[in-house]
């Protein structure tokens, strides 16, 4: 195992719409780093997490497509990244399994995206604790050298690295003199998506379990609505508009460059734009039409996806068959290593 070649892996849940903080909090690294990074790029669906919290099999059938078609559409190009979906790869199933005999339970009990989910009221199935186990599974089956993230996903990949480092100490050898300690499985490093945070309808954390999210592909009168629920001050018509902590101009600011910014401050600042008043409203009407431009060409495409889905049945078959050929070798390496070959 040595001189591995770089690779970048993450995951999605697919639980429910893609929406704004979904794209610029991680869709958007995502689609920026086939091209700059001198490795593999594997992205996947993460359904089998999907299952701690899902309990409709037409719903999570639907939003599996629906990621899928969602990532293509925004210009993933499948030739340059790896696109699959978790449970067309069971290898990570059987890693999963070696990697909890090594793990002690006190380690997850630690994890706190499982006592968030516990305290709002999640059953506290195997599947919801052992979570973290499958998210390093899914890391090092690949021999994942970099995973980018959200904040809110750093403890799981140090626990994958815990994992990976436990299990080369356990069944390896201690380095000595010279000799580097055994590596079964590689080490990853995170990265924290360079990612803003977005703001949802209601200026919290935009989240589907907040029920506060645009849409990517929102558009027309339900854009409309949408947009319209953003949570303002009250201001009236005509008297100059708040812009430190103005939810609509947060969201503005993520679809515009340095330029426009100010101009639409200007905007705030006077209460009119180009000599007709500018309130709220305006402002969320603006922020339609811009988001509406920004999409139109992954709308189209997105359409098209739908109208034939055998495009996305290909890719996701393929990238499942290159993510296997990855996965093999290492778990065949790993079933060596515990004494299962
Ligand atoms: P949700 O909170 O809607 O369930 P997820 O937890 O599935 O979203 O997030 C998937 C990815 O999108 C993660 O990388 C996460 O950091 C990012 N993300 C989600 N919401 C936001 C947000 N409001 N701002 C920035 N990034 C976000
Ligand atoms: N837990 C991640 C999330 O909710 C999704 C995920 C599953 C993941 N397995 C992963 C992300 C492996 C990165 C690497 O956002």
């Amino acid at each position: 195992m040595t001189d591995q070649p770089p690779r970048v892996l993450s995951g999605i849940q697919p639980t429910g719409e893609l929406h704004l903080g979904n794209y610029f909090g991680a869709i958007v690294q995502h689609l920026a780093l086939p091209a700059d990074f001198p490795g593999e790029c594997l992205f996947f669906i993460a359904d089998f997490h999907a299952l701690t919290t899902v309990r409709d099999p037409v719903f999570l059938r639907q939003m599996v497509r629906d990621v899928a078609t969602t990532y293509l559409a925004l210009g993933l190009d499948p030739s340059r990244a790896i696109l699959f979906r978790q449970s067309d790869v069971p290898e990570v199933c059987e890693l999963t399994w070696l990697l909890m005999c090594v793990t002690n339970t006190g380690l997850l009990e630690r994890a706190h995206a499982y006592k968030d989910k516990v305290a709002h009221g999640l059953e506290a199935s195997m599947g919801l604790f052992s979570y973290p186990v499958l998210m390093a599974a899914d890391i090092l089956v690949y021999d994942s050298s970099l995973v980018p993230i959200g904040k809110d996903q750093v403890q799981h990949v140090e626990m994958a690295q815990d994992m990976a480092t436990h299990f080369n100490a356990t069944f390896g050898t201690e380095g000595v003199g010279d000799q580097p300690p055994t590596q079964f499985l590689r080490r990853p490093e995170w990265k924290l998506s360079k990612a803003p945070y977005v703001p949802g309808l209601d200026g919290k954390k935009m989240s589907k379990s907040y029920g506060n999210t645009i849409p990517i592909f929102a558009t027309g009168k339900v854009l409309k609505k949408l947009v319209g629920r953003i949570v303002t001050d009250s201001t009236p018509l005509g008297q100059p508009l708040t812009v430190e902590g103005d939810n609509v101009l947060a969201l503005l600011d993520l679809f515009l460059d340095e330029g426009r910014r100010e101009q639409v401050r200007s905007w705030y600042r006077a209460a009119s734009r180009d000599g007709q008043p500018f309130g709220y409203g305006h402002a969320k009407q603006y922020l339609a039409e811009v988001m509406e431009t920004r999409f139109a060409d992954a709308h189209r495409r997105r359409e098209t996806l739908i109208a034939d889905p055998s495009q996305v049945d290909r890719v996701l078959e393929d990238g499942a068959r290159r993510a296997r050929q990855l996965a093999t070798p290492v778990l065949e390496r790993c079933r060596v290593a515990c004494g299962l070959r």
